[in-house]
């Protein structure tokens, strides 16, 4: 019964990643581990008041250990579901000896169990997998609910930042971003490191994105304010 469950969304998992990803349990978290810290990771994880911001699908962690070494004093929560990967990316972040962030083996479809409402200063969600297939369309992770999660865990004028080599996947995000009124969209560019060259989300290239731009496929990005009355 058990394999039939979902295993991203099922605890008890059979993946030999998830009980190896355990040595590495001072900084990551597997799937419900992360939700003990829901509304206090600030207090209780990092044990200081740094800005908090999230990094859904890590993979190989490029971004991630970029930024982290560039903002010591950022919190950073990175996340994705895949086990392996996952492995790979903790083996990585172990050796980092500055430890401003935690790792997060969860589903990005949960980002509202893992952190309460405004805990967040910004969430970061680069090169998504596209489910470029009609009939695989619904498995895009950006959907009216995964909005609505996202706007309640920012804070008021909190940041979420997109980026995209997918102009199927860019428009499906502008259309429902115009339908949902959770964000203002500060940028949104089809071409951003052309049009918008100083911009945040044209000064790094994530892994997946240098594989892109070695075709010449021009990066989609979007800067989003959340749109929420303040405390
Ligand atoms: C195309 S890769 C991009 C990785 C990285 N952001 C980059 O730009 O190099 C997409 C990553 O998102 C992860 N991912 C996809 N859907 C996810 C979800 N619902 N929750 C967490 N991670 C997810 C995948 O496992 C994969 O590692």
């Amino acid at each position: 019964m058990e394999q039939l469950i979902d295993q991203n969304t099922y605890f008890s998992h059979h993946n030999p990643y998830h009980e190896k990803l355990k040595s590495f349990d001072d900084f990551v978290l597997r799937d419900e581990e992360g939700e003990a810290f829901r509304g206090n990771w600030s207090k209780n994880a990092f044990k200081n008041q740094g800005p908090l911001v999230l990094e859904i699908g890590s993979g190989y962690g490029h971004f991630m250990m970029d930024f982290c070494s560039h903002y010591p004093e950022i919190n950073f929560v990175g996340m994705d579901y895949k086990f392996k990967r996952s492995f790979q990316l903790a083996q990585k972040l172990e050796k980092l000896e500055r430890k401003n962030f935690f790792f997060l083996r969860a589903n990005g479809a949960r980002v509202d169990r893992l952190f309460s409402e405004s805990e967040l200063d910004q969430v970061f969600y680069f090169f998504p997998d596209p489910w470029p297939k009609n009939k695989h369309k619904k498995k895009r992770l950006f959907q009216k609910n995964f909005l609505k999660q996202v706007h309640s865990v920012l804070k008021p004028q909190g940041k979420f930042f997109i980026k995209t080599d997918h102009s199927d996947y860019a428009e499906w995000m502008k259309a429902l971003l115009l339908e949902c009124p959770f964000f203002q969209i500060e940028t949104v560019s089809f071409d951003i490191r052309q049009e918008h060259p100083e911009h945040f989300l044209s000064s790094f290239q994530t892994k997946f994105e240098k594989i892109f731009l070695k075709k010449d496929i021009p990066i989609k990005g979007f800067e989003l304010t959340c749109l929420k009355e303040g405390p």
